[in-house]
């Protein structure tokens, strides 16, 4: 009996590790990363300052997502976080998309947000959120946030466990890639023109 229950505890116990192992980007064997060839650094390597603009910054008139990733960021490399500020002038929207390697952790610091995403039984949960809370869109689940206020902006704070999180936006994914027409009008059960309308409204 006891043996059995000692068997069950180092079995949980080990998936729960492999699940913490798998659960974050790869893990490196030094302190950080440096770019190839790169001189010593010091604080300032260590620091983003992509986002000192926004403090000051008049809201902009279309959603927009700042982004503290790898590309911006190279001192996350290996470090499995990431940030995005994400600013909703009233009546905007940030369109349906996943983040393939990485949950969400979105912390609204104004207005009000709609959120909501879909799990892979299709079952949907949504929030109003009010600044001050936080919500978690679970990794790899198609998601959105939507600012109802037409009259004043939103602003909330990302946080991710990847340094690279990717974001796959299924509009235009599906609708401004090149995927063939006869293709999509038969997996959404519709017909060439339906989705050639569909195109034409995210050509940029
Ligand atoms: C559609 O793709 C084009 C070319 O990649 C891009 O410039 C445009 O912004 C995209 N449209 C939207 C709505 O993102």
């Amino acid at each position: 009996m006891a043996f059995a229950k000692k068997t069950l505890f180092l079995l949980l116990t080990s998936l729960a590790i492999t699940h913490i192992t798998l659960a974050g980007d790869p893990d490196i064997l030094t302190d950080f990363v440096l770019p190839p060839n790169s001189p010593p650094v010091d604080g300032n390597f260590f620091t983003f300052t992509g986002f000192r603009y926004l403090v000051s910054a008049p809201i902009p008139p279309k959603f927009t997502a700042v982004k503290a990733t790898t590309e911006q960021f190279p001192a996350l490399i290996g470090q499995s976080v990431s940030y995005a500020v994400l600013i909703y002038p009233g009546g905007s929207v940030n369109p349906v998309h996943t983040h393939p390697r990485s949950a969400e952790l979105l912390f609204l610091t104004q207005g009000t947000l709609e959120v909501g995403f879909v799990d892979t039984k299709n079952t949907l949960y949504t929030q109003t959120l009010q600044p001050g809370d936080v919500f978690v869109f679970p990794k790899g689940l198609v998601h959105f946030q939507y600012n109802a206020d037409t009259k004043n902006p939103a602003v909330a704070i990302s946080g991710f466990g990847s340094a690279n999180a990717g974001t796959v936006s299924l509009p235009n994914s599906l609708f401004n890639s090149s995927i063939d027409d006869s293709v999509l009008a038969l997996s959404f059960k519709t017909d060439v023109a339906t989705i050639q309308k569909l195109k034409a409204g995210l050509k940029g």
